[in-house]
């Protein structure tokens, strides 16, 4: 104050009002001035977000100033390095500097002269992610920095696992669905449409050191035929994937064979019949010997006899196995081809035993049905059945094994 003394004369005690109102507008100026300086020099940076692997730009630039920029520096405080490290200098004649030794995922792509300090990073990883600071140095003013947050996404792997879940009444677990590794951690649900409340879903997720989660979303279910085979999706998202992930699956409950029918496809061929999850393999044996390679053709499920001679008479076996068990079922045939050798092929007589023990026998000509015994009983009361039916036969749960 005493600077401006002599232009307002001696203002302790005889302050004009004028001369107060320069003084006050003087410092109004002078307040202006150095605030249109602050708001002057600014070191413009960012927030950089990159997928793992990816390169991300670290962009820093100054604005605003005509001091002398003497150099720039860069700090940074990563997962890898905790504590404020100073690693790289940009000096206006020699260049870049690296602290601590050369590291080629840094590359310079600023300009000193245009007060830019912008740093390429590549195949950016975990341990990268941190803050970045770049500080400009200038003369006279001295230092001015920003701080750069570099955040890293990294998508997740995913995959169901299914449990292999077999027929029964209490509710059991049918699959997994995982995200692993995401950052940040990935939203993982089930999409169960029809099923509603059959099924039940559960959410579980586990953060690593390193700042990924790991998010497991859990199907149950009471494993019952009446859900088998129902399409479900898993569906997951997050900012680290670019776009939702849908992974369909199908609900499988698995069983062993239940029961075997066998059924005449015409008059010399016969299908075995079985369900099963998986599909059942079905194996062709005759009773007693091998079949004969040249009057029987054995084609998966089906049994074609070839030639219609009595050689073939006697008691066939399929058996339908899976991973989960096995069963079987009888056929008698019975081929009579009477005395006149010329009738034969009118009248085939193809006999199916009841392995029950009771005999159903069926007489067939040209694959009509023309007589059954009235001594037959008929043990069988479901309404689709086929009169060809052989019963299934012994039940024979098979190792888990094979
Ligand atoms: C930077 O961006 C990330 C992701 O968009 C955000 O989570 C974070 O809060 C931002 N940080 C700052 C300092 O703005
Ligand atoms: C600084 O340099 C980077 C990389 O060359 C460039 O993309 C950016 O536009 C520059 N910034 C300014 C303000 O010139
Ligand atoms: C990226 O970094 C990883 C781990 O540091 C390294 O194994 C890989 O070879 C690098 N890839 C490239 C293209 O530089
Ligand atoms: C959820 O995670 C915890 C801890 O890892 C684990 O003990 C639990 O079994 C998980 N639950 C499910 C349903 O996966
Ligand atoms: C993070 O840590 C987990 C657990 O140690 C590991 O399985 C995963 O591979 C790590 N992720 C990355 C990207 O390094």
């Amino acid at each position: 104050m005493d600077d401006i003394s002599p232009f307002c004369g001696n203002y302790r005690h005889s302050l004009s009002s004028r001369c107060h109102s320069v003084l006050r507008r003087l410092l109004v100026l002078m307040v202006a001035l150095l605030r249109t300086d602050v708001i002057a020099l600014q070191v413009i940076g960012g927030n950089v977000t990159v997928e793992q692997g990816g390169t991300a730009i670290l962009p820093c630039h100054v604005i605003d100033t005509n001091d002398d920029l003497t150099q720039i520096s860069w700090q940074r405080r990563t997962r890898e390095k905790p504590r404020n490290d100073n690693f790289l200098t940009i000096l206006p004649r020699e260049g870049v500097q690296f602290l601590n030794g050369g590291d080629d995922q840094f590359k310079y792509i600023g300009n000193f002269n245009d007060k830019n300090g912008t740093l390429q990073l590549s195949n950016v990883t975990l341990k990268d992610e941190g803050s970045y600071t770049c500080i400009f140095t200038f003369f006279p003013s001295g230092n001015q920095k920003t701080e750069i947050p570099l955040n890293l996404l990294v998508p997740p792997f995913t995959n169901i696992k299914e449990n292999l879940p077999t027929l029964g009444t209490e509710e059991v677990l049918f699959a997994t669905c995982t995200a692993a590794g995401s950052k940040p951690p990935a939203e993982v649900r089930w999409l169960t449409g029809a099923l509603g409340d059959k099924v039940r879903t559960t959410t579980n997720s586990t953060q690593y050191d390193n700042g990924t989660t790991t998010t497991v979303s859990s199907l149950f279910a009471v494993p019952t035929r009446e859900i088998n085979g129902h399409q479900v999706q898993c569906v997951i998202s997050g900012d680290s994937l670019t776009k939702e992930e849908t992974l369909p699956f199908i609900i499988q409950v698995y069983f062993a064979p239940a029961e075997v029918k066998i059924r005449a496809i015409s008059e010399d061929s016969f299908e075995c019949l079985t369900e099963a999850n998986p599909n059942a393999k079905f194996t062709w044996s005759r009773s007693g010997q091998s079949l004969l390679q040249s009057s029987v053709k054995v084609n998966g499920a089906e049994l074609q006899l070839l030639s219609l001679s009595s050689d073939l008479n006697g008691l066939y076996q399929c058996e339908a196995s899976n991973a989960y068990g096995r069963k079987h079922s009888q056929l008698y045939v019975h081929v009579a081809s009477g005395a006149c050798s010329a009738a034969w092929a009118l009248f085939r007589v193809l006999v199916f035993l009841n392995v029950t023990g009771a005999a159903a026998w069926y007489f067939y000509k040209h694959g009509y049905l023309i007589r059954r015994p009235e001594n037959t009983p008929d043990d069988d009361n479901t309404p689709d059945s086929d009169p060809l039916r052989a019963s299934s036969a012994v039940d024979d749960p098979g190792p888990h094994d094979v």
